[in-house]
């Protein structure tokens, strides 16, 4: 494998998730530096010690998470913002906490820490920024309205940005999966009494009949698009959303 990473310091958000994992494993295989964030100190733990990543646990929707995680990177190259995950309900079954943790998880974590990246990326003259969006944006998935409001955020804000910092060596994308399959939520839903797996499996069945390719994709299909768009060859690139999706934004 290349050393596209060699020399540069990553900041990878929701680092202990499955494809946060996955996207820094992959960009330390090609020689990154690596920094993880996340809300959950043992899987962070656990993730950082596998990688030889340094860490920094902590709640990314509050600012001074965002500020400490960044100021260990000392001067992020790339951050990679896939702290977040949906609370996926019919939009009525939300509460006010539901509503609130899908924006926190999803909107602040993203603009928190690219906000203190920023300046420090802008110093330096080079940046790579790349937001871990949301297919459904695009395909207004079923249950997914309130996710979609937070993760529609984020994409829209790596437009706004990607503009703003165009003549500054600064690009900002958005990687946007589809449905992808992870080990763990295999495991949890494999777990699940049986009337909330007959449930998903229709859901699931739903998505499906979107996707072209009648699969979901991997953490593997997810980090290699991401290496690509947070290299240094992907430098003509800004403002884009890339779906890594099988295929379903085709009519
Ligand atoms: N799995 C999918 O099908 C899919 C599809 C599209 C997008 N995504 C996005 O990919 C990313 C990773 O998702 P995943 O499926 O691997 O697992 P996940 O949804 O469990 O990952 C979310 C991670 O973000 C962390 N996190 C949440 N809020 C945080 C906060 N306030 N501060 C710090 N960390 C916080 C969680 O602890 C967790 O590790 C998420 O942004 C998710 O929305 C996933």
């Amino acid at each position: 494998m290349s050393e596209r990473f060699a020399g540069r310091v990553v900041v990878v958000t929701g680092g202990a998730s499955p494809i946060g994992f996955g996207i820094a494993a992959r960009l330390a295989r090609e020689g990154a530096t690596l920094v993880l964030g996340d809300l959950d100190s043992d899987r962070l733990q656990a993730a950082a010690d596998e990688l030889g990543a340094a860490a920094h646990a902590g709640d990314l929707s509050r600012r001074e998470t965002a500020e400490a995680l960044i100021s260990l990177a000392g001067r992020p190259d790339v951050l990679i913002n896939c702290a977040g995950g949906g609370v996926i309900l019919p939009t009525p079954a939300h509460t006010e906490e539901t509503l609130r943790a899908t924006i926190d998880r999803n909107l602040w974590t993203t603009l928190y820490c690219t906000l203190a990246a920023l300046p420090l990326m802008a110093r330096a003259g080079y940046g790579r920024i790349v937001n871990i969006g949301a297919e459904s944006v695009r395909n207004g998935l079923y249950r997914h309205a309130v996710y979609n409001a937070a993760k529609g955020g984020v994409h829209a804000f790596a437009t706004g940005l990607a503009r703003e910092y165009a003549e500054h060596g600064i690009t900002v994308n958005t990687v946007a999966p589809a449905w992808i399959t992870t080990p763990e939520a295999d495991a949890r839903l494999a777990a699940a009494p049986e009337a909330e797996r007959r449930d998903m499996a229709g859901f699931f069945d739903r998505i499906r009949a979107t996707i072209p390719m009648r699969r979901p994709g991997t953490v593997a299909e997810v980090a290699a698009a991401v290496a690509f768009v947070a290299s240094e060859e992907a430098s003509y690139l800004t403002g884009q959303t890339i779906s890594v999706n099988g295929g379903s934004s085709m009519l």
